[in-house]
Parts: structure tokens; C-alpha cells; sequence
């Protein structure tokens, strides 16, 4: 038995499509993930978030658990939407006015905000233009950027460009994301102009010199393992690790694609616009690194050996209910990773970490979700292990405050440690809610 004593700020995060609802309200636009699940056939069960968890109603309510449960710090995103319900142009008073109203009420709180500008809802009317690929993406990006820097610079001291590129990149590549394009091509223009958007911004953000204010970028990071000690295996791990997140890591902090992503780019037919001085804004200098962290890929030519389903059906104690295994080393090698072959001096924040489980009310109107606070427990271990070896880890977040919409799983997988009454917006305190203030109480617990 031994204390886990930690040094970080706790918080939870969400993001504005998943919680906020009021889809079409005070103004705001339609984003892609309207359009996109509004659809038929796009969402599990046909679900949207249109309402959600109504956050924009009950903002202040959630804000109120925020307090009890301790946290230090609450990570959330704009709705470019609400802000500029065209993307570009006129402005929306009443979208502004909704998030001062939030930041606010944390600040009153005592919660450090923490704000991403993008987390995938990008508005329709860009999307009409070509979306991310259009390279004018970059100009509105930064407009929009620049736009929430002068209204909320002075009150938000910790800000993020862009939440997982990767995804971003996914809804022009496979049909589970919004917009649901499948291009090879497009998707690798995506992520220049992903990447140069987020540059561009960062370079804005520093000529405003924002006092005491950061900004980083949040990746996801999930390394591929190979199943077997073989060099096939290993090949096929290190192209899934170039094509995850290499293909951003490498231009954010060496000015460059690497030579493999390069070749195979060449190979597909696939290399993306890359204009004069790009690579030199893509790598331009940010504050602090964000790591969204949930597993690890297991990966094998011999399909046996990897299959998720066959894995799952050996050990089903081991994977959370969208089928990620519980691997908490990887949050070990996902920090290490960025210090050692990227930045050893860049703060690190767990911008993402948690499980979704089959959660249910008993009959007393608790929802008892051990197997969560356990898979907690494991990845804080590891965490606790990287920041014992020294890594620079400033923040964890656990995903989500409160149960939410999960895009193309819509509301039937539960990440939160809120329960949310879909029917009547309660929000229930699961055990792990519990769990997690008296970890913040106690900075740490006893294994
Ligand atoms: C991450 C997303 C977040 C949420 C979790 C489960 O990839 O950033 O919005 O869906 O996964």
C-alpha cells in the first residue's frame, strides 16, 4: 500500500457540441455536426445534440457541481457557431455574451478556465466553402481566433488552438465523422491547413502578449504496439504511429513532415499544397502540450492476434465500452514520448483521460461505476510514475464531467462522472464523482 501524492491542478472537460444543446438558439449557426446528425443514418439511434445536456440552459448549475466537486480547473470549447453563426463576418452578441456569462460564474467559482477554440463544430457555411480544405480556412480561423482573444484574453489564462487534429482529419477521410467525406487526398490537405491554422494563431496570440495568458495545441496520442516481436509487426506499428500522430508532432515542433509520411503521401497521391514559409508558422514555438490519452492500438498482420471483438471476448475486463483497452502505461508513454523525442521542457497537461462503461441508476438513484474509479486509479499510477521520473505535468482532465454526447456513438456510451437523466437533465453524482473530490481534497489517494 502506498500514497499517490500529486502536484498537478484536477479538472474535467467537455466540449460545446456534446453538452450545450440549444443547437439553433440566441442566434447561433448550424455547425457541420448539425448538418451531420440531422442526417439519417449518420448518429447511433439517430440521436443529435440539439439539447444534449442542455449545459446552455443549466450552465450555472453545472458550474455549482463544478465547485463541489473541487475542481481547479474546467476545460471547455467555443462554438465557433455561436460566435460567428456564418464562421466569418458578423458577430453574435448573444453566443459572446453566454460564454462571459460561463467563464464567470467560474471564475466565482475558483475554477481556472481553460478554453479550446475548436473542437470539430465547424460552421456550415465553411463547410459550403470547401471547409478544411479550402486553405481560406486559415484566414477565418485566425479571425475567429483573433475574436475571442480580444473578449476573452484578460479572463481565460489557459487556451488550446485545436482539439485532436486527428479528428478533424477523420471526417474528410472516413464516413464515421463530420463531414463525413472520404478523400485520401483531402484529408491530408486537412491537416496542412489544421496545422497552419494552428500556427497562424499561435503567432497572433503572442503578438497580443496576453499577460500570464498560455497556449498550446491538444493531440491525442495513443501509441501502436506490435502483438508480436517481429519486424512486420513492428513496421506496422510505426506506420500507425507516423500516420496518428507523427504526421502532426513532427511539423509542430521540427518544422517538417517526416521523410516516411513524406513517401507515403508521394505514394498515395496525396501530398498536400505546402506554399513557401508554411512549415516555418506550422512550427512556430506554443506554451504547453496537450495530451488527449485513453489506450493503446494493438496491432498485427495476423488479424487473429489484433482483432479488437476476439480480444475482448478472451478478457472483457480489460476494454471500456467503446472497445479501447484499459492499457494505463500509455498515458506513461504518451508523456514520455513528447518529452523525449519532442520538447523535454514543454509543460504537459492530460487534457483527456477517462472510460466510457455500461452506467446504470440502482434503485436507491446511485449509479455505482467501480470499474471506472479503477481504471482511474491505473492511469493516475502511471501519471504519477511520469511525474516521479520528472516529466513536467502541470493538469489532468478527466473526460467528462458529465455523461454526453459522443458523436457517432450519440448518447449510448457514458464517460462521465456525472450520470445524465437524459429525460430529466438531473445530473447524478456517480461513485466516481465521489471518488474524484475526495482525490482533489486529499491531492492524491492511498493504493
Ligand atoms: C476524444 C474527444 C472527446 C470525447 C472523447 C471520448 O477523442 O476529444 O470529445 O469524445 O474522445
Amino acid at each position: 500500500m502506498g500514497k499517490y501524492c500529486f502536484p498537478n491542478d484536477w479538472g474535467a472537460a467537455t466540449a460545446a457540441y456534446q453538452i450545450e444543446g440549444g443547437f439553433a438558439e440566441d442566434g447561433k449557426g448550424e455547425s457541420i455536426w448539425d448538418s451531420f446528425s440531422h442526417a439519417p443514418g449518420k448518429i447511433v439511434d439517430g440521436n443529435t445534440g440539439d439539447i444534449a445536456c442542455d449545459h446552455y440552459h443549466r450552465y450555472k448549475d453545472d458550474v455549482k457541481i463544478m465547485k463541489e466537486l473541487g475542481l481547479n480547473t474546467y476545460r471547455f470549447s467555443f462554438a465557433w457557431t455561436r460566435i460567428l453563426p456564418d464562421g466569418t463576418g458578423f458577430a453574435n452578441q448573444k453566443g459572446i455574451d453566454f460564454y462571459k456569462r460561463l467563464v464567470d460564474e467560474l471564475l466565482c467559482a475558483g475554477i481556472v478556465p481553460n478554453a479550446t477554440i475548436y473542437h470539430w463544430d465547424l460552421p456550415q457555411k465553411l463547410q459550403d466553402k470547401g471547409g478544411w480544405v479550402n486553405r481560406d480556412i486559415v484566414g477565418y480561423f485566425n479571425d475567429y481566433a483573433n475574436l475571442l482573444f480580444r473578449e476573452f484574453g484578460d479572463a481565460i489564462p489557459v487556451w488550446a488552438t485545436i482539439n485532436e487534429p486527428y479528428a478533424v482529419f477523420a471526417g474528410y477521410t472516413f464516413p464515421y465523422f463530420a463531414p463525413g467525406i472520404i478523400d485520401v487526398k483531402m484529408g491530408k490537405q486537412v491537416i496542412h491547413h489544421l496545422l497552419l491554422a494552428h500556427g497562424t494563431t499561435i503567432k497572433s496570440f503572442k503578438e497580443l502578449n496576453i499577460r500570464k495568458a498560455q497556449i498550446g495545441i491538444v493531440t491525442d496520442l495513443w501509441k501502436s504496439h506490435p502483438a508480436r516481436d517481429c519486424d512486420e509487426d513492428r513496421d506496422l506499428a510505426r506506420d500507425m504511429d507516423e500516420r496518428n500522430f507523427y504526421i502532426f508532432l513532427n511539423p509542430l515542433y521540427k518544422g517538417q513532415y517526416s521523410d516516411y509520411i513524406a513517401r507515403v503521401m508521394e505514394e498515395e497521391n496525396s501530398l498536400p499544397d505546402i506554399k513557401e514559409g508554411d512549415m516555418s508558422i506550422i512550427s512556430a514555438p506554443f506554451d504547453y502540450h496537450g495530451i488527449n490519452c485513453y489506450s493503446r492500438h494493438l496491432v498485427s498482420h495476423d488479424s487473429e492476434l489484433s482483432d479488437v471483438d476476439r480480444r475482448m471476448a478472451a478478457d472483457p475486463g480489460k476494454f471500456t465500452s467503446m472497445k479501447w483497452e484499459i492499457y494505463p502505461a500509455a498515458l506513461y508513454d504518451a508523456v514520455k514520448l513528447i518529452h523525449d523525442e519532442f520538447s523535454a521542457s514543454i509543460p504537459i497537461y492530460i487534457t483527456e483521460n477517462g472510460g466510457a462503461f455500461e452506467d446504470t441508476l440502482t434503485d436507491d438513484g446511485k449509479a455505482h461505476d467501480e470499474r471506472r474509479i479503477e481504471l482511474i486509479r491505473g492511469y493516475l499510477k502511471e501519471l504519477h510514475r511520469a511525474i516521479g521520473d520528472g516529466f513536467n505535468v502541470k493538469g489532468y482532465y478527466l473526460w467528462s464531467l458529465m455523461d454526453n454526447f459522443e458523436w457517432a456513438s450519440g448518447f449510448s456510451k457514458r464517460f462521465g462522472m456525472l450520470y445524465t437523466d437524459y429525460g430529466t437533465q438531473k445530473r447524478i453524482w456517480k461513485d466516481s464523482a465521489y471518488f474524484y473530490k475526495q482525490l482533489i481534497s486529499d491531492n492524491g489517494f492511498i493504493d
